[in-house]
């Protein structure tokens, strides 16, 4: 393999790794979580920002939501979902309001 393609592979997958961690794990959440909470929705929208980090957390810990949330979210999109929530909840850095509108 010539040098050239080298650095072409690696600067390939470095951008693409880039996108999918920018916007990888909000578009999970709007697609699946947005399925119901949406305007105009079965129920009304939910955003990171609705709440701190830790009540996220404890929110789907102890099984808070109503009915069977794993009929439509599976494991690693929970965990994406999860990590993305608490990394813009309110008391985060970058907090997200509106990545399901409202
Ligand atoms: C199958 C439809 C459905 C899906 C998918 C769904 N929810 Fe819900 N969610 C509901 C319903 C129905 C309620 C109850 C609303 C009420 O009591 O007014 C609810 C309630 C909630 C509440 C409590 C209400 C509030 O504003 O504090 C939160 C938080 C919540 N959902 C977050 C989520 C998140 C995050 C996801 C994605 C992982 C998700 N939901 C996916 C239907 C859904």
């Amino acid at each position: 393999m010539s040098f050239k393609l080298i650095c072409t592979t690696v600067l390939l997958t470095l951008a693409l790794s880039i996108s999918a961690w920018a916007g990888g794990a909000e578009a999970i959440f709007v697609e699946k979580c947005g399925s119901c909470h949406a305007k105009g929705g079965e129920t009304a929208p939910v955003n990171p920002a609705d709440k701190a980090g830790l009540v996220w957390k404890k929110y789907f810990k102890r099984g808070r939501h109503p009915g069977n949330l794993s009929a439509h979210v599976n494991d690693a999109e929970m965990a994406e979902i999860m990590s993305y929530l608490q990394d813009h909840a309110a008391d985060s850095d970058h907090p997200v309001a509106a990545a399901i509108p409202k």
